[in-house]
């Protein structure tokens, strides 16, 4: 078995500790951190935490892309790096001492157009050669300069090839892909909100937004809803679960969704039953709140979390 993760805006992801951000103001802060980032590092890396050995391939350019591949190198994870003139981007994360988190988040240079072929061909010959024996995760927003069809027009590769798609992204690109029909779609609550034009403001009525997500295409498909947990349908007809989210300190819910992502890739690739890949979801995404960076949950958090998750079964099926 082998997992992919596919990153068309990867990013450096700083993590920046200070004791208050005043708008208008110097800051000295004390300590920034850099660590390999954007989605699909943060997939890759919750991965390899599970003993798995992710191939990720992503835009790669100067010194930071540099720095992100050489990161990822040394978390074990392997790395194509598909070349781009244009250096990776760099996302702040600002955590000051009331536990107030705030992001800034860089759009990402277009690719040049010959750089996004060879970005496709990398990918589908992946998809080749891992068959029927390879997961997909598609993360992330896309660089400007990208259509919005670019993630469907993936998933219908990867599926022709028989592997297994997983798709975590917004706006008109998860639009466009569910019609490819991926094997999940995970978008946050605002993600699915924005997507089906409805408000979710409980775990009813989320229930029945996953179950519009298996109706638009998406073979199963989960939203995420903070401190509200994760909600899942694992497929047309299937009833909907509810995994309560563990009750901690968090300190930051960075790249938590990606946690999540990562445990479904795991679990369904594994054989878990519904009842632990919805554990094993809440228990990674508990333990990103504990990390030192987003996407870096601790095992043993990951353990200790599994043991105390919930699952609950709810009445509407599709
Ligand atoms: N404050 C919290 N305490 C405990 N668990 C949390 C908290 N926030 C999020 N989680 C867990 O993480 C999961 C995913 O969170 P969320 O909905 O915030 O994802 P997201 O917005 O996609 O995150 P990102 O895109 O940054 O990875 C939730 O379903 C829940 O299990
Ligand atoms: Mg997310």
């Amino acid at each position: 078995m082998m997992f992919l993760c596919v990153s068309p805006n990867p990013a450096v992801d700083k993590r920046v500790l200070l004791d208050e951000l005043k708008p208008g103001q110097i800051h000295r802060v004390r300590s920034a951190r850099a660590h390999a980032g954007g989605k699909a590092a943060h997939v890759a890396m919750t991965l390899r935490t599970l003993g798995e050995l992710p191939l990720w391939i992503g835009f790669v350019g100067g010194e930071t892309g540099a720095d992100l591949v050489s990161g990822l190198n040394q978390l074990g994870i392997r790395t194509q790096a598909c070349p781009t003139q244009k250096k990776t981007r760099v996302n702040l994360e600002f955590i000051e001492d009331s536990g107030r988190v705030s992001e800034i988040l860089e759009p990402g240079c277009p690719p040049t157009e010959l750089e996004v072929i060879e970005f496709q061909k990398v990918c589908e010959s992946a998809f080749a050669q891992g068959q029927k024996e390879l997961t997909v995760i598609f993360s992330g927003s896309l660089p400007r300069g990208l259509g919005v069809g670019f993630y469907a027009s993936l998933i219908k590769s990867a599926n022709s090839f028989g592997c297994r798609t997983l798709l975590d992204t917004s706006g008109e690109p998860l639009h466009e892909a569910l019609a490819a029909c991926p094997q999940f779609v995970k978008p946050n609550r605002q993600e699915a909100e924005a997507l089906l034009g409805q408000g979710i403001i409980d775990v009813s009525q989320g229930a029945l937004a996953v179950q519009r997500l298996v109706s638009l295409g998406a073979r199963s498909a989960a939203i995420s809803l903070g401190q509200q947990g994760l909600l899942w349908c694992a497929g047309r007809g299937q009833p909907v679960y509810h995994g309560p989210a563990i009750v901690l300190q968090a300190r930051s819910t960075v790249g938590c969704g990606d946690a999540v992502v990562a445990a479904f890739a795991y679990a369904t690739t594994r054989g878990c039953t519904e009842e632990q890949t919805v554990k094993l979801a809440t228990a990674c995404a508990a333990a990103n709140c504990l990390a030192d960076s987003p996407g870096a949950a601790r095992p043993a958090d990951i353990e200790n979390f599994r043991k105390q998750a919930q699952v609950n079964l709810l009445d509407e099926s599709v």
